[in-house]
């Protein structure tokens, strides 16, 4: 059952509804090990996030996700990252880190932080949340994944063609995310309100991955069209 599930009315309070969540858990816990998504979706709450100008100093953060691709590419999550957030806050760059193989070795490294305190996550339009595309194990560690057609398609935006979006990414498992003390999920637009809802109020069924919230006990969604 998801306690909160939160329309808001537009981008620009969705996006400082969740930099204000991220922004109180820093606050309050300046020793945070924040997990965090990429995509459209964030953009706005990164550039609030910045402006709070909040101290990171002692933060952890994860990503959810990567492509496998060159890191240097401007396209790559980590590029996404820098651009967005890590270059303009005073986070220090060893304490941000993006799945890697031994995916068993990110795993430990969240273990060894004692765990993920947030989670912000964003939905595709096929239900994924991180790349866990439909199919994926509830049980599911980070590990290296295909990524689904939809998701390949829909990612072609960013690139110059759909031929250059990568067709293979390491994301963090169900199984992974679903361990953290909470979780935030953001969506943007009427084409994913009916997914949404699904995920929300639907069968949990790993035909759709995002339903796994359901059976977590501190998930607030918002959502605007
Ligand atoms: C990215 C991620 C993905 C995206 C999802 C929505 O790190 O985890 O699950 O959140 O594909 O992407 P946008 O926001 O671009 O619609």
């Amino acid at each position: 059952m998801i306690s909160q599930y939160n329309i808001v009315s537009d981008y620009h309070q969705l996006s400082s509804e969740v930099a204000g969540i991220v922004s109180t858990q820093i606050k309050e816990h300046p020793l945070s090990k924040l997990c965090l998504p990429t995509g459209s979706t964030p953009l706005g709450m990164y550039e609030d996030l910045v402006m709070l100008e909040l101290d990171w100093r002692l933060v952890i953060t994860f990503n959810l996700d990567v492509y496998l691709m060159n890191v240097d590419h401007p396209e790559s999550y980590q590029s996404y990252m820098k651009k967005n957030l890590f270059d303009s806050i005073n986070i220090f760059p060893i304490n941000c880190h993006f799945p890697f193989r031994p995916t068993s070795a990110f795993e430990d490294k969240i273990a060894g932080s004692m765990g993920i305190d947030l989670c912000i996550l964003g939905i595709g339009t096929n239900g994924h949340i991180a790349f866990n595309e439909p199919g994926s194990s509830f049980k599911s560690r980070t590990r290296l994944v295909d990524l689904d057609e939809q998701t390949i398609q829909d990612n072609s935006r960013f690139f110059d063609s759909v031929d250059d979006v990568p067709k293979q990414a390491i994301t963090m498992g169900l199984g992974t995310i679903m361990e953290s003390k909470k979780i935030v999920l953001m969506a943007n637009g009427k084409h994913k309100r009916e997914i949404l809802d699904e995920a929300m109020y639907g069968d949990v069924t790993e035909e759709i991955p995002a339903s796994i919230l359901q059976e977590h006990d501190n998930v607030i969604i918002f959502y605007c069209d």
